[in-house]
C-alpha cells in the first residue's frame, strides 16, 4: 500500500497517531532514497514537537531495524550482552567493561559511535591506538565474536541504515533531543547487533544529552520497554554527568586511563562504574545470580590480569599495534602541555563536564564539524576532582594540544568550568537509579 508522504506529515503535525504500517512505509521509503530530506525533516520536527506514543516509538524502532539486517550470532554459545551509554565527557567505560565481561566467557558484540558535540566517542578512542580498525565487515564481525568473544566496531552500512540517515538529518535540523527519536535510534542499532540482552548507562547533567534526572529516567524507561518488547532483557542505570568520569578527557589519554583501570588502578569512580556495569552484564548473561556477585567476578578479572589480556587480544585482532599498549610512553604527547594553576584556594564545588568537554574539542580531541579529524593526543588531564581542596598555585589540570592556541583564552575557558567554596560539597552518588521492566528504583 502506498501513502502520500505529505499526508503522513500532516497527520503527525496535527497530533494524530500514525499506524505501524504508515511509519514503516515512511522510514523504508526514506532509507531507499524515495523520500527527500525536506519531507523527512518536516516529519521529524512534527514528531519532535508532538511526540510519539509507545506504539509509534516501537513501530519506529521496528522500521529502522528492518531497514537493514539483524546479525545472527545464534550459533555462538552463550548469551550475548552489550552495553550502551548515552554519552558523556571522559566516559571510557566501554573500553574497560567489554574486555572484562568477554574475559569471563560472555560474548560482547559491541557497536559504538564517534564523538558527538562535546561528548567523546568509543570509536575515536579506539582509533587513537595506531593501526586499530573499527570498520570491520559483517563476516569479520562474526569471526571476532566467534574467536575472541568480543568485537569493538562501528555501525556497518547494513545495520539500521535508516537510522544512520535519519540521525545525520536530526543533527542538522535541531531534532536530536527527543526521547522517542533517541530511543528508536539507539535501540534499532543495538538490536541489529545480534544481542540477547542489554545494559544501558543513561546519563544526566551538564555533560549529558539529558539535563535532568527525571528526563534520564524517562528515556531509560522508554529504552528498557523497547528492549523488553523485543524479548531482550534490558537494565538501565541512571548516572550523574555533572562532572567528567575519571581524570582523563581525550582519545589516547582515555585509552591510557582505561589500561590503568583494567590493571586494577586508576580513579575509583571509573573503577566502580566499570565493575557495576560489568556486574549487570554478567547478571543478564546468567553467569552470576546477582549484580553484586557480578561485581566481585569483574574485580577478579581485573586483578588476575585476565581482563587486560583480553583487551590486548582484541587490540591485536583488530589491527592495533600492541607495542603502544605495552609501552604507552612510546606514543609521545601532544606538542603543547599547558598546566592550569589555581588562582585562589578552597574546595572545588563545581567541575563542569560540559565546559571541559567543549574545551577538549577546542584542543582538538573532538570535531567542530562532522568531516573534521580528531587529534588522538589532544585532551585534558584533571589533576584535581570535585570536592578536592586546592591551594593557590597548585595545578588544577593540564591541557594537551597540537594546535597553537591562545593560552589566555584556554585558561579563561578552563576557569569557567570551576567554582570554589569554603566547605566541602556533599558527595553525590554516581549512580542514582536502576531501571528495569518493573520501573525505576533508587540505587545505593
Ligand atoms: N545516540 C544515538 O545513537 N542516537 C540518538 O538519537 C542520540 C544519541
Amino acid at each position: 500500500m502506498d501513502y502520500q508522504i505529505a499526508e503522513l506529515i500532516r497527520k503527525k503535525r496535527d497530533n494524530n497517531i500514525l499506524s505501524d504500517i504508515e511509519i514503516k512505509f515512511l522510514v523504508h521509503e526514506y532509507a531507499k532514497g524515495y523520500v527527500p530530506d525536506y519531507q523527512m525533516s518536516a516529519f521529524l520536527m512534527a514528531a519532535f514537537l508532538n511526540g510519539l506514543n509507545d506504539q509509534e516509538s516501537s513501530s519506529l524502532t521496528h522500521a529502522m531495524l528492518s531497514s537493514g539486517s539483524i546479525l545472527d550470532l545464534t550459533h555462538i554459545p552463550g548469551i550475548k550482552v552489550d552495553k550502551h551509554s548515552t554519552g558523556g565527557v571522559g566516559d571510557k567505560l566501554s573500553l574497560i567493561l567489554a574486555p572484562i565481561v568477554a574475559s569471563l566467557g560472555v560474548p560482547v558484540p559491541m557497536v559504538s559511535g564517534r564523538g558527538l558535540g562535546h561528548t567523546g566517542g568509543t570509536l575515536d578512542k579506539l582509533e587513537s591506538i595506531p593501526g586499530f580498525r573499527v570498520d570491520v565487515t559483517l563476516k569479520r564481525y562474526v569471526e571476532l565474536v566467534e574467536k575472541h568473544g568480543l568485537v569493538l566496531a562501528g555501525q556497518n552500512d547494513e545495520m539500521a541504515p535508516a537510522d544512520k540517515k535519519m540521525y545525520a538529518l536530526r543533527d542538522v535540523t535541531a531534532t536530536v533531543e527527543s526521547i522517542p527519536l533517541i530511543a528508536g535510534s539507539i535501540m534499532s542499532k543495538k538490536l541489529a547487533e545480534g544481542i540477547d540482552a542489554l545494559v544501558l548507562d543513561v546519563k544526566y547533567g551538564s555533560g549529558a544529552f539529558m539535563k535532568t534526572q527525571a528526563h534520564a529516567i524517562e528515556l531509560a524507561q522508554t529504552l528498557v520497554d523497547i528492549g523488553e518488547s523485543f524479548n531482550k532483557p534490558t537494565i538501565a542505570f541512571i548516572s550523574n554527568m555533572e562532572t567528567p568520569t575519571g581524570l582523563a578527557i581525550g582519545n589516547w589519554l582515555e585509552v591510557l586511563e582505561s589500561i590503568d583501570v583494567l590493571q586494577g588502578n586508576g580513579p575509583s569512580d571509573t573503577q566502580n562504574q566499570s565493575t557495576l556495569l560489568s556486574g549487570a552484564m554478567l547478571y543478564l548473561a546468567g553467569t552470576v545470580p546477582t549484580i553484586e556477585a557480578g561485581i566481585v567476578e569483574a574485580k577478579k578479572a581485573m586483578s588476575s590480569g585476565k581482563a587486560f589480556q583480553k583487551f590486548k587480544d582484541i587490540v591485536e585482532a583488530q589491527g592495533g599495534d600492541l607495542s603502544y599498549i605495552d609501552r604507552p610512553d612510546s606514543r609521545g604527547t601532544a606538542k603543547h602541555c599547558y598546566p592550569i594553576l589555581n588562582s585562589t584556594q578552597g574546595y572545588i564545588t563545581r567541575l563542569d563536564a560540559y565546559q571541559l568537554g567543549t574545551l577538549s574539542v577546542r584542543l582538538g580531541a573532538g570535531r567542530q564539524q562532522k568531516e573534521h579529524d580528531v587529534d588522538p593526543l589532544a585532551g585534558i588531564i584533571l589533576e584535581k576532582k570535585l570536592g578536592d581542596y586546592v591551594q593557590k598555585g597548585e595545578t588544577l589540570m593540564t591541557l594537551h594540544t597540537n594546535k597553537d592556541l591562545d593560552v589566555d583564552e584556554l585558561e579563561r575557558w578552563a576557569f569557567s568550568s570551576i567554582e570554589w567554596g569554603l566547605t566541602q560539597p556533599k558527595p553525590q552518588p554516581l549512580v542514582s537509579h536502576i531501571v528495569d521492566k518493573n520501573g525505576p528504583k533508587a540505587y545505593s
